[in-house]
């Protein structure tokens, strides 16, 4: 009979073996919640193909806060579903937009607990549901968009927000926002920029959870899933103009673009596991097709182990109870 002499087995041999030569543990620290805020709601309402999640009022979005904060989750990612739309998603911009109310209230119940990061991108304010402003032959158009997005940086930073994530995948979005923070006094106001972000059919629950009114697609602005070096080129150009972290999005599809991106910036990299990734593994887990909680656990030490620093995941609060520190 041949003996092995190398037995990588032996370390496999018992829980407590396992956990003490583990490579990586994930801290609740290391995630971060995505939130939905909707003007004129009265009562929370759930999202049928997000089982679980929430369309919030500006109310119940303080117990999400809590309940995250308590949980020892990092950070909250807030998105706004405006109850009125019009072509340039002035919703977005006014103070008193449901995004910048809800940044607001957000920010008071946060404390020095948990981060405050809002979504910068026009989607959910625009009547079309594109990510910019149109030109006059239905293009988006990125010159005219950055303005909007500057002046819904200076107001989300107004309201509050510490992390300001864009993602509208506008050429030249971090350097503009940066040059007007800086010139508004908002020095402090970090931007997360949604680098590497793919035209994906994993966002497909998202529209939902937003209502979006999106005809046709993103894939003049967002990138071609087939292309992995172009992610590295557009993390490059944003750390360039001086993103102070960096994200790939979606995660598990992508997650080699996510080690290129990890292995080659100086910034922390971020990764968000996008509501298709999300929505699959609960049908998975309600059909009893796979075991939620391992399912869970397993997709998000993925994304860590690929290099991601932290996590934006639907699962962050219910994940990071289940994680013993
Ligand atoms: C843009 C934005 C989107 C998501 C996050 N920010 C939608 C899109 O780009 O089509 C998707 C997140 C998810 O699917 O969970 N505002």
């Amino acid at each position: 009979m041949y003996k092995p002499v190398i037995r990588p087995r032996r370390l496999r041999q018992s829980a407590a073996m396992r956990r003490q030569v583990r490579e990586l543990n994930v801290h609740p620290n290391e995630l971060i919640l995505p939130a939905f805020v909707r003007e004129g709601l009265s009562e929370p309402q759930e999202i049928s193909s997000l089982p679980g999640i929430y369309q919030h009022t500006l109310d119940s979005i303080r117990r999400v806060v809590n309940e995250a904060a308590e949980a020892g989750v990092g950070g909250i990612m807030l998105f706004g579903v405006p109850e009125q739309r019009d072509a340039v998603g002035s919703g977005a911009t006014d103070p008193e937009g449901i995004l910048n109310r809800a940044i607001r209230v957000v920010a008071e119940e946060a404390g020095d607990a948990i981060t405050v990061q809002a979504d910068l991108c026009l989607d959910e304010f625009t009547d079309h549901g594109h990510c910019g402003v149109l030109d006059s032959r239905g293009r988006v158009d990125n010159d005219a968009t950055l303005e909007s997005y500057n002046e819904m940086a200076v107001a989300q930073a107004e309201a509050g927000a510490q992390i300001l994530g864009l993602s509208g995948m506008m050429d030249g979005q971090i350097a503009a926002a940066r040059d007007t923070l800086d010139d508004a006094g908002h020095e402090d106001t970090i931007l997360l920029a949604y680098s590497a972000k793919y035209a994906s059919a994993f966002y497909g629950p998202f529209r939902e959870a937003v209502d979006s009114q999106l005809q046709g697609d993103r894939r003049t602005y967002q990138m071609d899933p087939a292309n992995r070096r172009e992610g590295l080129l557009e993390a490059h150009i944003d750390i360039e103009e001086g993103a102070d972290i960096v994200m790939v999005k979606p995660a598990m599809s992508y997650l080699d673009v996510l080690a290129d991106v990890s292995a080659a910036a100086e910034v922390p990299v971020w990764a968000y596991q996008v509501s298709g990734e999300y929505a699959m593994i609960q049908a998975a887990a309600q059909n009893g097709w796979i075991e939620r909680e391992r399912a869970i656990a397993e997709s998000i030490v993925s994304i860590r182990r690929a290099g991601a620093d932290a996590v934006l995941t639907y699962f962050a609060t219910e994940y990071a109870q289940s994680l013993r520190w």
